[in-house]
């Protein structure tokens, strides 16, 4: 607001304060649709990573809406979280235990993280996706990005 002061002709303060306030009501809509669409990044150093489809890997409806909204629609539903179970078993559990409570990898049901993003599911997801240090290796090529979003909505059921 005080930047857009100057501006402002001081004869018909009522008209420039409107403008003022249609103009930030409308930048508030802008960031807030700009702030939905997820950014993936790497858990080192923040930088933003592009996540690719593989040859042959399709979008599924759940994958585009997640990449558009950054919300999990996987989350509560039990066919997916059922899913999500069976490659968690297959592909985390050796790691993390079955009840995802930590081994040679950390918990990932307590809320004491190594990484922040690891709390919402964007950030899980890039991780999941690209790796961290060590054994946690990315698992792109591995998973599909739609199976990713499966494993994390069973990781979100256990939390609980
Ligand atoms: C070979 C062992 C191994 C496997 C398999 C593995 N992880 Fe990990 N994971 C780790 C280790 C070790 C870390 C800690 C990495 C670090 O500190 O940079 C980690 C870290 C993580 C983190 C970050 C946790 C935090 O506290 O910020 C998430 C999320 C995660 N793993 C999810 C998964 C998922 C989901 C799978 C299965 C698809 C998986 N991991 C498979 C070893 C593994």
């Amino acid at each position: 607001m005080t930047g857009l002061g100057p501006a402002v002709p001081r004869v018909r303060p009522h008209i420039g304060c409107a403008g003022a306030s249609l103009a930030l009501a409308l930048l508030a809509f802008a960031g807030g649709a700009l702030a939905d669409k997820p950014v993936f990044v790497h858990p080192f150093d923040g930088a933003p990573i592009e996540t690719p489809l593989e040859e042959g890997e399709a979008e599924t409806p759940a994958l585009k809406e997640f990449k558009e909204t950054g919300v999990n629609p996987y989350r509560d539903q039990a066919e997916a979280v059922a899913d999500g179970k069976r490659l968690y078993e297959q592909w985390c559990q050796v790691c993390h235990a079955a009840d995802a409570s930590g081994n040679m990898g950390p918990s990932l049901v307590d809320d004491k993280h190594v990484y922040a993003q690891t709390a919402t599911d964007v950030g899980m997801f890039a991780i999941v996706y690209a790796g961290a240090s060590g054994a946690m290796q990315g698992f792109s090529g591995r998973i599909t990005q739609d199976d990713m979003l499966k494993l994390i909505a069973y990781v979100r059921s256990l939390g609980r």
